[in-house]
């Protein structure tokens, strides 16, 4: 199947599925972060073929305003480079690798561009959360890059929703791509998280599986929010919070949740 025949074959899923829900019940983190070095293609491959139909991602933006998928603000965790992203420039991306870090067997992976993740979903049928990871001052010239991006790839119709912590630049998001979804990102609750959601047209709670009150879920979703839960790894809790209305899990470790794949 070609990229067009995945993309074509995809959308007609995600109609129906849209109906239901926004995502899917199992998100892969990062593409499933035990098993495969996070926020790289060969891990959102791995996502596809475990079974996977949506995942989650991190854009962070260069020094040069490319929009790249790399969870931190340094390249020091994730890759043998060292120093802060906004010090390289997509010509550097060739040189850096993403995978090594994790195993030998995923040596030359590289931190991948946004346009290239996009392509990926087409090519693989999957949706994506697109989580967007300001820095302290950058978030407008994030949303504007991951905009152009989406416009260029004549994206914008596809599977994703978008997320973040920083709920400013989320409502920057919003003026900008309004249609496409969008997912309040908290650790801890605030008290006005309806009004938050009202005034920023979200449609999802993202919350901390440490911190999420199972009593609270069925609030969120009479207030006609969808409500996930990160980054949860033990199928047995997340039965208890499906029990009491979750709508999914962003998880590390799929394949523990083969049963719900
Ligand atoms: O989007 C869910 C989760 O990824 C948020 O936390 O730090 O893993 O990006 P973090
Ligand atoms: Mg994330």
């Amino acid at each position: 199947m070609g990229p067009l025949d995945g993309r074509n074959a995809y959308l007609l899923l995600n109609n129906e599925d849209r109906e239901v829900m926004l995502m899917a019940k199992v998100i892969a983190h990062r593409g499933g972060a035990k098993w495969v070095p996070e926020n790289t293609l060969a891990a959102f491959r791995w996502a596809a073929e475990a079974g996977c139909r949506w995942i989650e991602l991190d854009i962070s933006l260069l020094g040069d305003g490319t929009p790249v998928i790399i969870h931190d603000e340094t390249l020091d965790r994730t890759t043998d480079a060292h120093g802060p992203l906004d010090q390289i420039s997509v010509a550097d991306l060739g040189t850096i690798d993403a995978g090594r870090w994790f195993a030998p067997a995923f040596a030359g992976q590289r931190i991948p561009t946004l346009a290239q993740v996009i392509d990926l979903c087409f090519e693989l049928g999957l949706g994506a959360n697109l989580e967007l990871k300001p820095n302290a001052d950058n978030g407008a010239a994030l949303v504007e890059a991951t905009a152009r991006v989406l416009e260029e790839k004549h994206a914008l119709n596809g599977p994703w929703l978008f997320s973040s912590f920083h709920h400013e630049t989320l409502a920057l998001m919003a003026q900008r791509l309004p249609d496409i979804p969008r997912g309040l990102l908290y650790d801890g609750i605030e008290d006005k998280w309806r009004e938050k959601a009202q005034a920023r047209g979200a449609k999802s709670l993202h919350l901390d599986q440490s911190l999420i009150d199972e009593k609270q879920i069925p609030n969120y979703r009479a207030a006609g929010l969808e409500v996930y839960t990160y980054t949860l790894n033990d199928p047995k809790r997340a039965a208890e919070l499906f029990a009491a209305g979750l709508s999914g899990v962003f998880t590390d470790d799929p394949l523990a949740f083969e049963a719900a794949l």
